[in-house]
């Protein structure tokens, strides 16, 4: 999509957004959010899009609205539209990049599989837009990188090997700043990550590591890591899932379809920064040379693990992904995504992401990112008591608690995860319930993949 600043309407299809009080002269239409109304004046449609009380309206009103005149854009199979930027209480600048991101995101469906494709959205016109053409194109190649994610998620899980995330990784390496390493199974296990091995066993595709190093500020600067789980299907293993469960298991790789998202960004935008990514990609299989529940696996770091669920992989990989990473390029902190738990889900619904962390400044600035980006986390805790539920018997640690079945399984979860974090400040974003909508589109979250964590990562990194 082209996005340009005008001054004039230059479109026969223009989107408005209006508050309740600037709604008064429009018959038939109050302006509450959530209302949109497509006109017909003169020559002109006219899509109003409701957006409430003035002084109740935020970034998040804007966007899901913005997204809702995308729809009615794609409805009318309209190729190009104006949209007038209003001037609200909030930041200019967030104004205008809270209607690409509604446009851009909002304007996303996966349609590689359906016989009638719709018509895209060719040109944007924002008019009276004062942000700068810089951010303009920033807005939108994040957007970019979000509906690059989703594609990457949404595409069968026949297609989405770990070669095929290690080859997406390599194109990006192509761009002179990133440098990108995929160790090989053979690698995996020459270097011991033997979790990681051990989860990708069963599968005909093989593991691997994918390293990406991004420097954009000189050598030496503070590195932070990102890690993103990729399982790139989930069985659960010899702990098969069952019927109920599995059938959306390929969405398992959207932390890992995250982080190639921000790089994807990154390598475009060039900000000056250092940022590692990490992703463990492994199919997670049952077969005949999957790996045994009981058994007991020697980690990257060291720490043996009795493994009491196949199923509880993405831990595992994990382990052995961030040991690796802390050895390898020492970074200031480290964040990872993984769709963890379905106990997330139980937790805070698909609306809100759980936050762990070991380190407060860095869930504070995690946190701040989530509520200005409208992907928000909510923390919860690590005590010592939940740490003690997952010491092994015969090995060092075990994957899943002592608790009850299912109790407290996300922060079981992290807590296991933090053990291979040492004195590295850590956080984990446990996105199971937020990277995939099994409900129908709400704003600018589509159905099934939603790109979870890109808009948020990247404006952790300040971007
Ligand atoms: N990939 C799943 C978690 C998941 C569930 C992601 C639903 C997205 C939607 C993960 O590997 C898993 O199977 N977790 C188990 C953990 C349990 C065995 C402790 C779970 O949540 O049931
Ligand atoms: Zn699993
Ligand atoms: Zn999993």
């Amino acid at each position: 999509m082209q996005i340009r600043r005008t001054l004039k309407i230059n479109s026969p299809t223009t989107i408005r957004f209006l508050t309740e009080n600037a709604a008064e002269q429009i018959p038939d239409f109050t302006a509450e959010i959530d209302q949109t109304s497509i006109r017909y004046e003169g020559k002109q449609t006219i899509i109003y899009c409701g957006i409430g009380k003035a002084d109740h309206c935020t970034t998040a009103t804007l966007r899901s609205a913005a997204a809702r005149a995308a729809q009615s854009v794609q409805k009318l199979k309209r190729t190009s539209v104006a949209c007038i930027v209003p001037s609200l209480s909030i930041d200019p600048v967030e104004t205008v990049r809270a209607i690409i991101e509604g446009i851009c995101l909002g304007a996303y469906k996966f349609v590689k599989y359906k016989s009638e494709k719709p018509v895209p959205i060719a040109t944007l016109d924002l008019v009276g837009a004062t942000a700068s053409p810089g951010l303009i194109r920033t807005s939108r190649q994040i957007c970019e990188a979000v509906n690059y994610a989703r594609d990457l998620v949404n595409e069968n899980a026949g297609i989405i090997t770990p070669a095929y995330l290690a080859k997406e990784a390599r194109r990006l390496g192509k761009n002179g700043d990133l440098t990108v390493t995929v160790l090989d199974v053979k690698s995996l296990q020459r270097k011991g990550l033997n979790l990681i091995t051990a989860v990708g066993a069963g599968s005909p595709t093989p593991p691997a590591l994918i390293l990406l190093e991004y420097e954009g500020a000189a050598r030496g600067r503070t590195k932070t890591a990102i890690i993103g789980k990729g399982v790139t299907f989930d069985s659960g293993g010899q702990n098969l899932k069952p019927t109920g469960s599995i059938e959306t298991m390929r969405q398992d790789m959207a932390g890992a379809a995250a982080v190639l998202a921000v790089f994807s960004a990154i390598v475009k935008i060039k900000p000056k920064l250092n940022l590692i990514g990490v992703i463990p990609a492994v199919h997670n299989a049952i077969g005949s040379k999957a790996f045994f529940p009981g058994d007991i696996y020697t980690s990257y770091a060291g720490k043996t693990v009795e493994v009491w669920s196949t199923d509880a992989e993405g831990r595992l990989i994990l382990a052995d992904a961030i040991a690796y990473c802390r050895d390898r390029y020492r970074p200031a902190a480290i964040i990872d995504l993984a769709t963890l738990t379905g106990g997330i889900i139980t937790a805070l619904g698909e609306v809100t992401a759980g936050l762990f962390s070991t380190n407060d400044e860095l869930a504070r600035n995690l946190f701040d990112a989530g509520e200005k980006t409208g992907e928000r986390l909510w923390r919860l805790p690590l005590y010592k008591e939940y740490s003690d539920s997952l010491k092994g018997d015969l090995g060092d640690l075990r994957n899943l608690s002592k608790f009850k079945k299912g109790n407290a399984s996300s922060i079981t979860g992290a807590a296991f995860i933090r053990e291979f974090a040492g004195d590295t400040p850590w956080a984990h974003l446990d996105i199971a319930g937020t990277a995939y909508n099994e409900g129908s589109a709400r704003g600018e979250i589509p159905q099934f993949a939603t790109g979870f964590g890109v808009r948020l990562l990247m404006s952790y990194l300040g971007i």
